[in-house]
């Protein structure tokens, strides 16, 4: 096999964030650059040599040119097969649960999530391992290492790719089979959830029912599994053709970006459930009539009822959230008696915990939920968990959850995003907030006192590994808590985050949304961070 050693210059800006490396297509497309990252995966991340390795992504703008250099470096590292999607396609989740099933060294997932498409959008790279879990931080640190020493990539002459067309295809030294990116995945969630019960709740002529799959990803796992297999109407699933740039939509399921989907469920008129999911289908947003599920409350509200669904009949083992998420779910776990973890945002801190059987089911606040199935979070799996729950329960998505804060009490939730073009700036006001934490216990605030303020530092249970500065936590005595951190998934300036949550007892009155029923909180926050004296910006850029 002719393998060519290209020469080339690090680039200094290839660290990867919270989900992969993320940057403007236009920066991906310099020369070099997307070779350079991928070769500092195959470098950092082990021999690949005679390795099977799957790859897609979520259909945007450069997926097609990404793939092909993808397979001409990975020929030149010498990688077997390349199992590929489709047109190049994959969801997140979808290829996760193929990397295990086909017992792959790892994938490749051309990805930036929710963030914009388009020739002047974004474009994103993650490397999942050989679990279908994101790269654990020791590797994605050693990829950004090695990224700032490369010298020189290896590529091999790979022939055309003809990926309409399923099957085993030789491009030179490469195997290439394209396979049909939704029926695995499919099968999986069949093998989930009651099936039966969802059919005779979607086909029954009374229950409305609207998917939103954003011109992204999931429109053909979507159309499959709740049109075709599970019977719901020709038209419930919406924007269902994934389009280079999303048709203009920006696919993130969050109240703001899918208001069309809570109007939907308002007023006369209204379904019985929208959802929606995101550019490469692991968020979900999950809406009732005139209540708005908060990710929080939906990951609490899956574990209390996971018994009740085939696939989790046998009860959790345990349960993660993210350390900014609620803690509504703590409380769930504590009345099922089985632990519940707090890890740092993102993800790949939730796989050691998977691989080791500690927990089954996993949330961020982000709207990703997901379970020990795979190793991503999965947009369309909350779907099929919240169906499956309607359907055996017979009670409607607002009942579900207006039971649940009768009995566990509501955290109402919010997050504030302040965009703050310049990073360093952003950066000082997180350490000023920092240095002033220890002073912080006793004073008063938004009408409660802090009882305590950290830096969040996570050590893992499983491998031991540390990961300090993953937020800063302010905590009252009305129960309420404040978390800041830095978002590490945009590509430019920064955008601080500050997570609001308050908690009503279960006889409180419960009406109002999260960002209402956290206004006063967030103001406070604001100020004590001093963000409008530091920047002059009044008010944060989104509420969600
Ligand atoms: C955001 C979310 C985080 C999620 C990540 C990838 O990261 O906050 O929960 O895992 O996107 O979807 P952030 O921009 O906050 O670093
Ligand atoms: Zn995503």
């Amino acid at each position: 096999m002719d393998v060519r050693r290209i020469p080339t210059e690090p680039f200094d800006d290839q660290r990867p964030g919270t989900a992969g490396l993320r940057k403007k297509v236009s920066r991906f497309r310099e020369p070099n650059y997307l070779e350079n990252f991928l070769q500092s995966v195959f470098d950092a991340a082990g021999d690949f040599r005679g390795a099977t390795l799957v790859a897609g992504g979520d259909g945007r703008y450069w997926n097609a040119e990404a793939l092909e250099r993808l397979f001409s470096i990975a020929a030149g590292n010498g990688v077997r097969r390349i199992v590929v999607g489709r047109q190049g396609m994959l969801s997140t989740p979808a290829a996760s649960h193929l990397i295990r099933l086909r017992g792959a060294a790892g994938g490749f997932l051309l990805t930036a999530s929710h963030n914009p498409g388009g020739p002047d959008g974004d474009f994103g790279v993650k490397f999942d391992t050989a679990n279908g879990g994101q790269a654990p931080e020791a590797l994605t640190e050693a990829v950004w290492r090695r990224s700032l020493e490369i010298r020189e990539y290896r590529v091999a002459d790979v022939a055309a790719v003809d990926l309409d067309e399923l099957g085993v295809q030789q491009a030179g030294p490469l195997e290439v089979e394209v396979v049909d990116p939704v029926a695995d995945y499919a099968a999986l969630m069949e093998q989930l959830f009651d099936f039966e019960r969802i059919r005779a709740l979607l086909g029954n002529g009374r229950f409305r029912m609207r998917f939103d799959a954003l011109n992204a990803v999931t429109g053909p796992y979507a159309v499959e599994i709740l049109e075709r297999r599970l019977g719901a109407p020709a038209g419930t699933v919406v924007n269902a053709v994934p389009l280079p740039d999303f048709g203009g939509l920006h696919p993130d399921p969050n109240p703001v970006d899918a208001a069309h989907l809570v109007a939907w469920m308002s007023g006369p008129g209204a379904g019985d459930l929208a959802a929606a999911s995101d550019g490469d289908g692991d968020r979900n947003m999950i809406v009732g009539r005139d209540m708005m599920v908060s990710p929080g409350d939906s990951l609490a509200l899956l574990a209390e009822h996971a018994r009740e669904v085939p696939g989790y009949a046998a009860g959790l083992a345990g349960i993660a959230r993210s350390m900014p998420t609620s803690r509504a779910v703590d409380r769930v776990a504590e009345a099922l008696g089985v632990p519940c973890f707090e890890t740092p945002t993102g993800w790949r801190f939730f796989c050691n915990l998977l691989d080791a059987g500690r927990v089954d089911l996993c949330g961020e606040e982000s709207f990703g939920t997901s379970s020990s199935h795979a190793r991503e979070k999965d947009g369309l799996w909350a779907v099929l968990f919240w169906l499956n729950l309607v359907a055996v329960t017979g009670r409607p998505v607002a009942g579900l959850v207006q039971d649940h804060w009768r009995r566990f009490g509501r955290h109402a939730f919010a997050r504030h995003d302040w965009f703050i073009a310049d990073g360093a700036v952003a950066a000082g006001i997180m350490a000023g907030l920092e240095g002033r934490l220890a002073e912080l216990t006793g004073q008063a605030l938004a009408g409660a006192r802090v009882t305590r303020a950290d830096s969040f530092t996570y050590t893992d249970p499983i491998d031991g590994s540390v990961s300090a500065g993953q937020g800063l936590r302010v905590f009252l005595d009305d129960g309420s808590r404040l978390v800041y951190r830095l978002s590490g998934t945009g590509t430019q300036g920064a955008t601080l985050r500050i997570y609001l949550e308050r908690y009503l007892a279960p006889t409180a009155d419960h009406g109002g949304s999260g960002p209402e029923l956290t206004a006063a909180l967030g103001s406070a926050a604001a100020r004590l961070a001093r963000i409008p004296a530091l920047t002059g910006i009044e008010a944060p850029a989104g509420i969600i």
